[in-house]
């Protein structure tokens, strides 16, 4: 597995999605990943899975320090209070005296980010997270929690896949050395029947969702967290990184649609 190395963390660049797995799905679900050799798990208390990750981690018995975990806290939660409040409950069901990234998931309208990162970096300097980060949070946020308020943000979670351009957000991480962390990297599954990928994967003796893998993997500072419920796609999607993507498969990932964007909620602030 390769890593990124960001703010004191290691973080592995390949990791399992829990979005939408719950109870004992949930549970099987990351403990076969952790069999196959996942390192990366990544929840949220809006998942209502912390419980059931918490409980596949205690079953591996991995040692604590191989194993990365990043949970986020729900964007109605950012003020101090709702922020510990938030954090010691996501630490409980998860069974950890101390998570590996904690972040926030989603911008709120009204959120205070001078308050939200001075609690963060609270919970940082008490070694509770190892460090702490954002997700979905546009250009001009970035540019504020980065410039103005000098958080050691460890990366910004956020869409990108073969559907969806994130130039101008990746350009300014990989400036300022923060990771991408792709979520729904396999555009939620709908790269799965497309033409163009299949046709590529077919060349490389691959699948499009590997294909669709490989395509962010093969770009520097970017992570990614396919959810994948069944063993086999776990193991297919490990395998993606072996796959070599050419110049060709390349220009014709760059051909296809890039305004999909299917994670929209309306309570964030826009996305440029
Ligand atoms: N920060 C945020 O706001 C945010 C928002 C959305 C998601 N996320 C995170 O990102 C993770 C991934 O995003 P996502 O779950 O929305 O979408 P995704 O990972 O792009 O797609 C998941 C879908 O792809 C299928 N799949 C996985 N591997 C496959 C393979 N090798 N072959 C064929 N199909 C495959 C899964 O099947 P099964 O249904 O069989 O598993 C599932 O239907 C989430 O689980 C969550 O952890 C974060």
């Amino acid at each position: 597995m390769e890593y990124l190395q960001t703010q004191g963390i290691s973080l592995p660049r390949l990791g399992l999605g829990t979005f939408r797995m719950q109870g004992e799905a949930c549970r099987a679900a990351v403990e076969s990943a952790l069999g196959l050799g996942y390192r990366h798990i990544d929840t949220a208390e809006m998942y209502g899975n912390e419980d059931a990750v918490g409980t596949a981690i205690a079953a591996s018995r991995l040692a604590r320090k191989d194993l990365h975990v990043t949970t986020k806290v729900w964007h109605e939660n950012l003020a101090p209070d709702a922020i510990r409040r938030a954090f010691d409950a996501s630490l409980k069901k998860l069974k950890l005296d101390q998570v590996d990234l904690y972040l926030v998931h989603w911008p709120s309208k009204n959120m205070n980010l001078p308050a939200v990162f001075e609690t963060l970096l609270k919970l940082k300097q008490q070694g509770r997270t190892r460090a702490i980060g954002v997700a979905n949070f546009n250009l001009a946020l970035l540019k504020t929690v980065v410039e103005e308020i000098k958080a050691p943000i460890a990366c910004n979670q956020i869409e990108y896949h073969v559907m969806l351009d994130q130039t101008r957000v990746a350009k300014y991480l990989a400036a300022k050395s923060i990771p991408l962390v792709a979520y729904a990297p396999l555009a939620q599954g709908r790269a799965v029947p497309d033409e163009t990928l299949i046709a590529i994967g077919r060349k490389h003796g691959a699948s499009a969702a590997q294909v669709a893998l490989k395509w962010l993997l093969d770009q520097d500072g970017v992570a990614a967290i396919p959810k994948a419920s069944h063993a086999e796609s776990q193991q297919a999607n490990l395998e993606a990184l072996k796959l070599k993507l050419d110049d060709e498969d390349r220009k014709a990932i760059a051909a296809l649609p890039k305004d999909k964007r299917f994670v929209n909620p309306g309570f964030a602030p826009a996305w440029d």
